[in-house]
C-alpha cells in the first residue's frame, strides 16, 4: 500500500468523523464505516413518528381512511372492534392488510395474560396507543398512569375512558409525553412500568437507553419494567425476506437478493436482539435480572415470528436464576412428555426445540441469500411456543421459553416455581457478550450513509468518496487515525 492511498484513508476517516452525527469512522475495504454518535438528532425521527399516530388517531375520530403503523393506508377500518379493541394501524409487513383481529386478539390476550402474571397494581404504561392493554388490565390497578407521545391519542382514549362510564376511569391519569419525558413521576413510585410494541418506533440505542435509565428510576427496589413485542435484529434478514419474497411473488433469485441487502441497509425501524437487554442488564446497576421470553400464539405470524418479550427486574431484590437448572437436548415431542411425566415436580431446561414459527423463514433467507429460488412451503417441523405452553397445561407444570443463540432453535424451562417468582438469566446469550450498543441496528442509517458521503465529498473536493456503511462497532484504536498523525508528523 503506498503512503498516498494510506493518506486518502486517514483524510477521510478524519473528515467524516467531523460530522455532528458520526462518532467514528474507518475507511476499511474501500468503504467508510461509519459508527453514529449517540448525541445523534432525534427530534426530527420522533416527530415523524408522532405525526403519523397523530393521523392515524385523528382518523379514528372522523372514521376516514387512516394510515398504519409502517405508513402504508389502512382502509380506515378504524375502530371496528370497538374502543377496547381498537387494532387499527396494525398491518401486515407482508401484504400492508389488516392482521386478522382474532390473531390481533390472541397477541392482545397473551400480552395482557404475561403482563398480569406481574401482579401490577401501580402502573405506569409508556406509549398507550388506543388503550388496548389499559382497558384489560387498569380495572384491576389501584393506579394507572399512562402516556403517549401523540395529543390526539391522548385525547381520543381520554374521551372514550369518559363515555365509557367504567367506575375504574377515576384511577386512570393520562398524558401526552414522549417515552424519554418520564422524569415529572416521582422516583420509586411503580411496581410496573409497560412499554409494549413502542421500541420499534425510537431513534436509536441512545435514546432506547434513557428510555431504560428513567424507567427504572420511577420503579420501586422489585418493580419490573415490561418491554414487550420487541423485533428482533437477529431475524432481520429473515423478517426482510418473507416481506420481499411476498411483495415480489414473480422476482428472479438475484434481484430478490437485492432488494433484501437494500431492505436489511436501509431498515427503518428500531431492532432489537435478545443479547441487547442481557447486556442492558449487566450494564445497568439498577437491574437485577432479566427475563425474555418468546410470545405466544396458535398462529405463525410476524408476531409470533419475530418479536419476543423482556422483563428487566429492578433490584435490589431477590431474583432467581435459571443457571443450573438440568439440562436435556431435545428428542423428539413424545420423548420430551415422557421424560416430563417421569420426572415431576423435577425442573428441567430443555435445549434445542426447532421452533415452528421460524424453520421455513430461515431456509427461505438462506435460500435468497445464496441466490437461489427459496424451497417450496411444505409440513411444518417442530414446535411453537404456544405448544410447550399447552404440553405443561396439560401436566400440570409451568414453563418458561425463551429464543436461542443457534438461529431457529427455543430453549423451554419447566419449573417448579410460582408464576409471580421473578427470574433470570432464561435467555443464554454466547459469551462473551458483546456491550448492548452492538446489539442493535440504526434506524436511520440510510439517511445518515448519504448524509456523510455528501458531506466527505464537499469537504474533499476531486476526490473519490467510498461509500458509507453505517456500523454499530469499530475496532480501536483506528489505524487510519494513526496513520494520520504519522502523516502529519511527517509533514510538519
Ligand atoms: C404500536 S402502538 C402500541 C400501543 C400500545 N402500547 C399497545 O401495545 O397496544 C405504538 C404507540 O407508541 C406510541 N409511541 C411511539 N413512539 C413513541 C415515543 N417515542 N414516545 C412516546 N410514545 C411513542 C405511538 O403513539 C403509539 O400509540
Amino acid at each position: 500500500m503506498t503512503v498516498q492511498s494510506v493518506a486518502g484513508d486517514a483524510e477521510i476517516e478524519a473528515v467524516a468523523t467531523t460530522h455532528p452525527q458520526v462518532e467514528r469512522a474507518v475507511v476499511s475495504d474501500g468503504v467508510i464505516q461509519v459508527m453514529p454518535a449517540d448525541t445523534a438528532p432525534q427530534t426530527e425521527f420522533v416527530a415523524q413518528w408522532r405525526r403519523l399516530y397523530d393521523d392515524l388517531y385523528a382518523g379514528d375520530a372522523d372514521d376516514s381512511g387512516t394510515a398504519s403503523f409502517d405508513g402504508r393506508p389502512d382502509g380506515g377500518a378504524a375502530s371496528a372492534g370497538g374502543p377496547m379493541s381498537d387494532f387499527s394501524g396494525w398491518t401486515s409487513s407482508y401484504t400492508g392488510e389488516l392482521i386478522p383481529a382474532e390473531q390481533m386478539e390472541e397477541w392482545r390476550a397473551a400480552t395482557v395474560e404475561r403482563i398480569r402474571g406481574l401482579r401490577p397494581s401501580r402502573v405506569l404504561e409508556i406509549g398507550v396507543g388506543s388503550g388496548l392493554l389499559l382497558w384489560h388490565l387498569a380495572p384491576d390497578c389501584a393506579e394507572y398512569r399512562a402516556t403517549d407521545f401523540s395529543p390526539v391519542t391522548i385525547a381520543n382514549l381520554r374521551s372514550r375512558l369518559k363515555s365509557s362510564g367504567v367506575p375504574w376511569a377515576s384511577r386512570v391519569h393520562l398524558r401526552a409525553a414522549e417515552a424519554v419525558e418520564t422524569d415529572r413521576f416521582p422516583e420509586g413510585y411503580f411496581d410496573t412500568v409497560i412499554i409494549n410494541s413502542v421500541t420499534m418506533h425510537f431513534p436509536g440505542h441512545g435514546y432506547m437507553r434513557r428510555v431504560v435509565e428513567q424507567a427504572l428510576r420511577v420503579l420501586a427496589p422489585g418493580g419490573r419494567l415490561f418491554i414487550g413485542d420487541n423485533r428482533d435484529l437477529s431475524l432481520l434478514p429473515e423478517f426482510v425476506t418473507e416481506i420481499q419474497r411476498t411483495q415480489h411473488p414473480s422476482a428472479a433469485p438475484a434481484e430478490l437478493r437485492d432488494r433484501v441487502d437494500q431492505a436489511v441497509a436501509g431498515h427503518e425501524w428500531l431492532l432489537l436482539a435478545p443479547e441487547y437487554f442481557v447486556a442492558t442488564a449487566r450494564e445497568l446497576p439498577d437491574v437485577a435480572g432479566v427475563d425474555i421470553q418468546l410470545k405466544r400464539g396458535s398462529q405463525v405470524n410476524e408476531l409470533t415470528s419475530f418479536r419476543f418479550d423482556v422483563v428487566l427486574h429492578k433490584g435490589p431484590a431477590p431474583v432467581r436464576s435459571l443457571t443450573g437448572v438440568p439440562r436435556l437436548p431435545f428428542a423428539g415431542r413424545p420423548e420430551l412428555t415422557a421424560e416430563l411425566v417421569r420426572r415431576p415436580g423435577e425442573e428441567l431446561r430443555v435445549t434445542g426445540i426447532p421452533n415452528r414459527a421460524l424453520l421455513r423463514l430461515l431456509a427461505s433467507a438462506a435460500a435468497v441469500r445464496r441466490g437461489e429460488e427459496p424451497p417450496p412451503a411444505q409440513e411444518e417441523a417442530g414446535l411453537l411456543p404456544e405448544d410447550l405452553h399447552l404440553l405443561a397445561e396439560q401436566l400440570g407444570r409451568r414453563v418458561v421459553v425463551t429464543g436461542s443463540a443457534q438461529p431457529g432453535e427455543m430453549d423451554a424451562v419447566f419449573l417448579s416455581a410460582p408464576e409471580e417468582e421473578p427470574l433470570t438469566d432464561l435467555y443464554e446469550p454466547r459469551e462473551p457478550l458483546e456491550p448492548a450498543s452492538h446489539h442493535v441496528n440504526y434506524p436511520q442509517a440510510a439517511e445518515l450513509a448519504e448524509h456523510v458521503r455528501r458531506f466527505v465529498a464537499e469537504r474533499l473536493p476531486g476526490s473519490d468518496v467510498p461509500a458509507v456503511e453505517i456500523v454499530n462497532a469499530l475496532p480501536q484504536p483506528t489505524d487510519g487515525l494513526r496513520n494520520l498523525e504519522e502523516l502529519n508528523g511527517s509533514r510538519s
